[in-house]
């Protein structure tokens, strides 16, 4: 699944979108670079599953959690050298805990994960086009994500009328 949004809060619509679909113990692998829209990403989700707290980069303390419809625990496992750093973060207690699991450079602990996942790569338009726009593309791992693909693809194509709390 491929789609392109034009601002934050189109990225934050998109995410919006998404979190109706989740279901606790779902795990989402997001990648891209520095300033891809991970973080912001994650806002939308947020927001979307009810979370009234501010959601900010986890950089520096790798790991937050937040209480809305479902749980929700945040990792940014950017700064981790090693993937033992990422076990040490409890990262199997996190994926037991019937909530939602969100990570940002999630590449990193694909090889741990015992079950299906969404991965959402993230990325900058060609030079040329608005500094704005942002390129998505979904991989949906396994039969949990496979069943939920037509769903997805509705929510994702009206993502732009979806309404997005202030966040
Ligand atoms: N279409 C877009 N989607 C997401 N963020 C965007 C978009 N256009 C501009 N931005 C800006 O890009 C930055 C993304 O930052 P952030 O989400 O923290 O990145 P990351 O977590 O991937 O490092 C924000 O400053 C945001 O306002
Ligand atoms: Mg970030």
């Amino acid at each position: 699944m491929r789609f392109r949004t034009t601002s934050a809060d189109g990225t934050r619509a998109v995410a919006a979108a998404l979190a109706p679909l989740l279901r606790p113990g779902d795990v989402l692998l997001l990648s891209g670079d520095l300033g891809a829209g991970k973080t912001v990403f994650t806002q939308g989700l947020a927001a979307a599953l009810g979370v009234v707290e501010p959601v900010t980069s986890p950089t520096f303390t790798l790991a937050q959690s937040y209480q809305g419809r479902m749980r929700l625990h945040h990792l940014d496992v950017y700064r981790l050298d090693n993937l033992g750093e990422v076990l040490d973060l409890d990262l199997p207690e996190l994926l037991d805990d019937d909530a939602v699991v969100c990570v940002e450079w999630g590449e990193v602990v694909i090889g741990e994960l015992p079950r299906d996942f969404l991965r959402v790569r993230i990325r900058l338009a060609d030079p040329g086009e608005s500094p704005d726009i942002r390129i998505f593309e979904a991989d949906l791992i396994g039969p949990s994500w496979h069943d939920r693909a037509d769903s997805l693809a509705a929510a994702w194509h009206f993502a732009d009328s979806f309404p997005v709390p202030p966040c």
